[in-house]
């Protein structure tokens, strides 16, 4: 059964998987802090993508660039001019709300007050600070407002100390900002947010190909990692929405329980960025091909997702709930590749001789494998426990191990139960987590 909005979210605090920011101060809006669960099942995330990106491929490496940079970086790149949304205030209430959202463009949906609002007025969503002790503006700067710039003025950096020849791609994980006028859906969209970006650098010819390829690659990896195909689909960008450094650009959407909306934009941004910050540098980042023997500026095929909105699309897509024994169960089918744990370790209760077992079990388990070593409760609450958080195998000790050396190993997703000799459990595990 899908899961609606409320219950993930409940489910989310709950575990602990996500904490409002704040929250002893009252909460600060539109931050979230991730609970243990959270922090591994978003680490998780971006391994998975760093792992399918740079690590199983050759003509793709990884930078972790700065998120303070030269104020001239986001001149060149469009943002202090462009990267902005309308917004109208309404004269009413004094609430803002970005035009292209609104419902009905006359009604303000705080107070419900008519023809109350203010003319437009571009707002940019850039968070601005000072750097060092004077607050003028010849040391203002931003928080980057999204981690691709950080790859594009290290290009020539990466190519030559990585001795990169085209085709070749540059990743980057990491945290962006951006002063949402309306943040909302619980982590989907925040005004602190992590970004995992890729910038494919390639012949401009070969673009369109490259863009393609990249578009079912992404797709791909969703599937890959057990999302649903029917809750999964990509969504090309008609004209009048395309960002102002896009010829094409295509979102992978997931089906939210408010609708379809975006996880990642998949654009062919040209030869804007390099051409831009080479304009506005003097510096020279055009690329020389050897076999070709001809220079220019490449293009960029430019898949950009949120690791923070993507964690929350696979919470929501591996919710699940099933009758059994006339009881609800609530099971997380998540990915093993992603559960933050892979393996609990039950002793059935708190004797002393049981928990000896299954503590020196756990100690063995963690050098492979996410082991969590619970002891706590009924044993029926803890498995309902490890369910919810979507841990794919519980072993348990019972009073039968100390005689005959064997644990049952029991599966999230079937509910079966084996008996597994206790120096065979690593092995058994090994197999199934593989
Ligand atoms: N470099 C291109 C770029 O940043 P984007 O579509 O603005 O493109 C890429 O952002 C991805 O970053 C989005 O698809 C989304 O997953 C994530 N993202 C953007 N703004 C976000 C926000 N306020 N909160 C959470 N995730 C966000």
């Amino acid at each position: 059964m899908p899961a609606d909005f409320d219950t993930i979210v409940n489910l989310a605090k709950k575990r602990g998987f996500v904490f409002q920011s704040s929250e002893i101060y009252g909460g600060l809006r539109s931050a979230y802090d991730y609970g243990p669960l959270g922090t591994a099942l978003l680490r998780n995330v971006k391994d998975q993508w760093w792992r399918s990106m740079v690590q199983m491929r050759d003509d793709i490496v990884g930078i972790d660039s700065a998120v303070l940079q030269s104020p001239e970086v986001w001149v060149a790149s469009g943002h202090v001019a462009s990267f902005s949304d309308p917004l109208v205030e309404c004269r009413n209430c004094h609430n803002r709300h970005r035009l292209d959202k609104l419902d009905d463009p006359d009604v303000c949906p705080s107070c419900g007050k008519r023809d109350e609002f203010t003319e437009p007025k571009l707002f940019n969503l850039m968070f601005k600070t000072h750097m060092g002790p004077v607050e003028t503006d010849d040391n203002a700067v931003y928080l980057r407002p999204e981690t691709a710039q950080g790859i594009f003025i290290n290009f020539e950096n990466v190519r030559r100390t990585a001795r990169m020849t085209l085709p070749f791609g540059i990743a980057q994980i990491g945290k962006s900002f951006r002063n949402e006028i309306t943040p909302g859906q619980f982590v989907f969209r925040t005004r602190e947010f992590e970004q995992m970006e890729m910038e494919f650098f390639c012949r401009p010819d070969d673009a369109d190909e490259w863009f393609t390829y990249w578009l079912e690659e992404r797709k791909n990896w969703y599937l890959g990692l057990g999302m649903t195909p029917d809750n999964l689909r990509l969504r090309p960008h008609g004209k009048d929405e395309l960002s102002h450094y896009s010829a094409n650009t295509s979102d992978v959407e997931y089906r939210f329980p408010w609708g379809w909306d975006e996880l990642e934009g998949i654009a062919n941004r040209t030869d804007f960025d390099l051409k831009a910050h080479a304009d506005r540098s003097g510096k020279d980042l055009t690329y020389f091909d050897q076999p070709n023997n001809d220079r220019f500026f490449p293009y960029v095929i430019e898949p950009a997702a949120g690791a923070t909105r993507t964690t929350f699309a696979f919470l929501i897509d591996a919710y699940d709930e099933e009758t059994v024994n006339d009881e609800t169960r609530v099971v997380m089918r998540l990915d093993p590749r992603l559960a933050p744990v892979q393996v609990a370790v039950l002793p059935l209760s708190k004797k002393a001789e049981l928990i000896e077992v299954s503590a020196s079990l756990a100690n063995e388990l963690r050098k492979t494998f996410a082991v969590e070593h619970d002891i706590t409760q009924a044993i029926g609450r803890r498995y309902r426990r490890q369910d919810e958080i979507g841990t794919p195998y519980c072993v348990t000790v019972d009073f039968d191990s100390l005689d005959d050396h064997q644990v049952t190993v029991r599966d999230r997703d079937s509910m079966t139960q084996d008996r597994i000799s206790i120096d065979q459990v690593e092995a058994y595990l090994r197999e199934r987590l593989r």
